[in-house]
Formats: structure tokens, C-alpha cells, sequence
């Protein structure tokens, strides 16, 4: 059984020491969190679990195995690179640190450490996702043409991340997972309306080498409350909606396909209308699913799907998009 820390026990933080708490896998031996009210709350919620502000101190208990940081992005590096210096196996949640040099510094000490680093990309771990992941690998949607990703919603207004850096960690990681691949550009505009240059709304888009693309979409200040992917393939179309509670992926047998055989201009480019299907799968909290992997990849001495290195892809991305953001969208190549 694996002895757990949960630093950070906020509006994310307590799903992820529920979890653990839960799990019987795992021990949740410590919470710890700046916030002594948090702490107290959870001294209720997890009876025997330690609850400590101290990080470093908690850091030097022999007992203590990995540490999953669920504190606000800025504090990620710091603390994560602590825990991997005590010889700690480490989660952090997304965004996994700020700057690329960071994401590189931790994976070599992860490497050097042997420890485990898991960055907290959840969709990786959404049953949706992994049957998306499978449709695309057997060719069941053809050649992927462009996915387009929205996550909007009037929620929390964050003052020290702008929402590229909060919302679109999720995305950027299921479509690099999904394609296999990392972009060669990257486009991004938005802008700050709420807080000074603190985007509350970004639009971007990548480029792959193979001139297939994706578009993301992110805001905190919208009407609607969407979180949906839509997969466009020369086969079919997918359409991923996780507001949805049952009918969450559906794809379509629709598409466009050239004929050689034609006589006039609406023969030579034919459409087809066929079935959409809701494919059954079996659902289950995806969180659980992700801690499930942490322990397995603890226990098992085994990278994660979403290791140090998944962390820096998206990292780079984000970077990249940030550089474009604060030039007008200007393109921004990543070599
Ligand atoms: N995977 C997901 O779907 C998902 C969803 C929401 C948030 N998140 C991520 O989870 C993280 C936390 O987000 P949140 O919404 O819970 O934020 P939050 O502000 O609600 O909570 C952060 C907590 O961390 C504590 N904290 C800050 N610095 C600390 C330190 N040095 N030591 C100990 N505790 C410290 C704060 O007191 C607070 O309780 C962020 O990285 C966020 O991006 C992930």
C-alpha cells in the first residue's frame, strides 16, 4: 500500500484526497495545505489522516512515499522539485510548471531520482478519450483532417493564471495524445477584459506537419458551459460532449469523397450522410481512474501515460501560444 500526501486541498485538491482516502490501494497519510480551516475540515472528512502546513517537514517522513501537488500553478515547480529531492514519487496537477526549463529540470531529476513524475492530464484517463484514442489507431475515422475543442463557462475568475494557462492544459494534452504528434506552430488571440493581462478568452490554433490542425477555445466568461471535441476524419466524425450524462461520443458516418468518375462539378465532390452511432462504454470517475494509474505506476516502477515528458509537450505548447498571444497572434514555430 502506497502512503500518500495531498498538498493543496482546495476546490481540486479534496477530489484528489477523496481519492485516495478511498482507494484501497493507498493510505492518504498526510493533507497539507497553508489554510489551517481546510485542514480542519479535513481532519473531520479523512479520520487519521495527518494534516500538517509544514511541506518541508512532511517531506522528511520515511513513511511518506509520493506527494500529489494540487496547489495553484505557480507553486508547482517549486514544490514538485522539493518532493523529487527527498526521493518522493510526485503528481502535479495541471498546469505542470510555467516555464519549459522547469519541465525539463524536474524530468531529469525524476530520471536521476528514480522517482515517478505524473502530471495530472485527466482526460488521458477519460473512458471517452482512450476509446478515441483506439478509433484513431485502427483507422476507424481515417486520416484525421482537424479537431476543434471548446471549455467555456462563467466560472471561477482566476487572478494569477490567465485562461489559456488553467483551461487549456486539458485540451492541448487529449489532442497531442489523440494525434500522436506535436504541432509546428502554434497561433493564439485573446484578451483580457475582466483583470489586466489576465486573458479571460483565448481562441488558438495548432499546425501539424502533416497540415492536419486543431483549434481550441477557451474562456471563463461565456454564457454557455461547454466542454466538447469534435474529430473531423476523411471516414467519419466524432463528436466527444462530457456535459452529456449518458450519450457522451458520438460519431457520424459522414464525410466527402472525391470521384474520378464524373461529369459535372457536384458529381466530382460526393457527400455521404450515413448512420451516427452512440457507442456503449462503460463509464467511471475519471479522476479515479488517473489515481489508479499513479499507484499502479508507483507500485509497478512504471511510466505514466502522462509522464514528465506529456507534461513538457503540453508545456511547450502553452508556452508557445502564450509567446503568440502577446503578438497579436503572430505564428510562433516550435522548431
Ligand atoms: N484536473 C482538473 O480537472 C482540475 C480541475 C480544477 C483544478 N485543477 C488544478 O488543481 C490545482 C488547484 O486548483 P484549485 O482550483 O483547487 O485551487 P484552489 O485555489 O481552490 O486551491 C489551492 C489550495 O492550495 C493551497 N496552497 C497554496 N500554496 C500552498 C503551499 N505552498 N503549500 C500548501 N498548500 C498550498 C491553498 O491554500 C489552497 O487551499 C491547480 O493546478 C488547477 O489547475 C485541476
Amino acid at each position: 500500500m502506497s502512503e500518500i500526501a495531498v498538498v493543496g486541498i482546495g476546490g481540486w485538491g479534496k477530489n484528489l484526497a477523496r481519492n485516495y482516502f478511498q482507494i484501497g490501494e493507498a493510505n492518504l497519510r498526510y493533507v497539507c495545505d497553508l489554510d489551517e480551516k481546510k485542514l480542519e475540515a479535513a481532519l473531520n472528512q479523512y479520520p487519521g489522516v495527518r494534516t500538517t502546513t509544514d511541506f518541508g517537514e512532511m517531506l522528511k517522513d520515511p513513511e511518506l512515499d509520493a506527494v500529489v501537488i494540487a496547489t495553484t500553478g505557480p507553486t508547482h515547480y517549486r514544490l514538485a522539485k522539493s518532493a523529487l529531492l527527498a526521493e518522493k514519487d510526485v503528481y502535479v496537477e495541471k498546469p505542470f510548471v510555467l516555464e519549459v526549463a522547469q519541465a525539463e529540470e524536474l524530468i531529469e531529476l525524476a530520471e536521476s531520482t528514480g522517482r515517478i513524475l505524473m502530471v495530472g492530464h485527466l482526460l488521458e484517463y477519460h473512458p471517452v478519450v482512450v476509446e478515441l484514442k483506439k478509433m484513431i489507431e485502427s483507422g476507424d475515422l481515417g486520416d484525421i483532417y482537424y479537431i476543434y475543442s471548446q471549455r467555456l463557462n462563467l466560472g471561477t475568475v482566476r487572478e494569477d493564471e490567465n485562461a489559456l494557462w488553467n483551461f487549456a492544459p486539458h485540451d492541448i494534452s487529449v489532442i497531442l495524445y489523440l494525434l500522436g504528434k506535436e504541432p509546428v506552430d502554434i497561433s493564439a488571440r485573446g484578451q483580457a477584459y475582466l483583470q489586466e493581462g489576465v486573458e479571460d478568452v483565448v481562441f488558438f490554433t495548432l499546425t501539424f506537419p502533416d497540415n492536419s490542425m486543431a483549434s481550441i477555445q477557451v474562456s471563463w466568461l461565456d454564457p454557455h458551459k461547454v466542454r466538447k471535441l469534435t474529430i473531423v476524419g476523411s471516414n467519419k466524425m466524432a463528436v466527444f460532449d462530457d456535459l452529456e450524462a449518458n450519450e457522451k461520443l458520438k460519431v457520424y458516418d459522414k464525410g466527402a469523397e472525391l470521384s474520378s468518375d464524373y461529369d459535372t462539378y457536384a458529381e466530382y465532390i460526393g457527400l455521404r450522410f450515413g448512420d451516427i452511432t452512440v457507442p456503449y462504454i462503460k463509464t467511471g470517475e475519471p479522476l479515479r481512474a488517473e489515481c489508479m494509474h499513479f499507484l499502479d505506476c508507483i507500485k509497478n516502477r512504471t511510466q505514466p501515460v502522462s509522464d514528465g515528458n506529456d507534461g513538457l509537450r503540453v508545456v511547450r505548447v502553452l508556452d508557445a501560444a502564450q509567446r503568440s498571444l502577446e503578438q497579436n497572434g503572430a505564428p510562433v514555430s516550435l522548431g
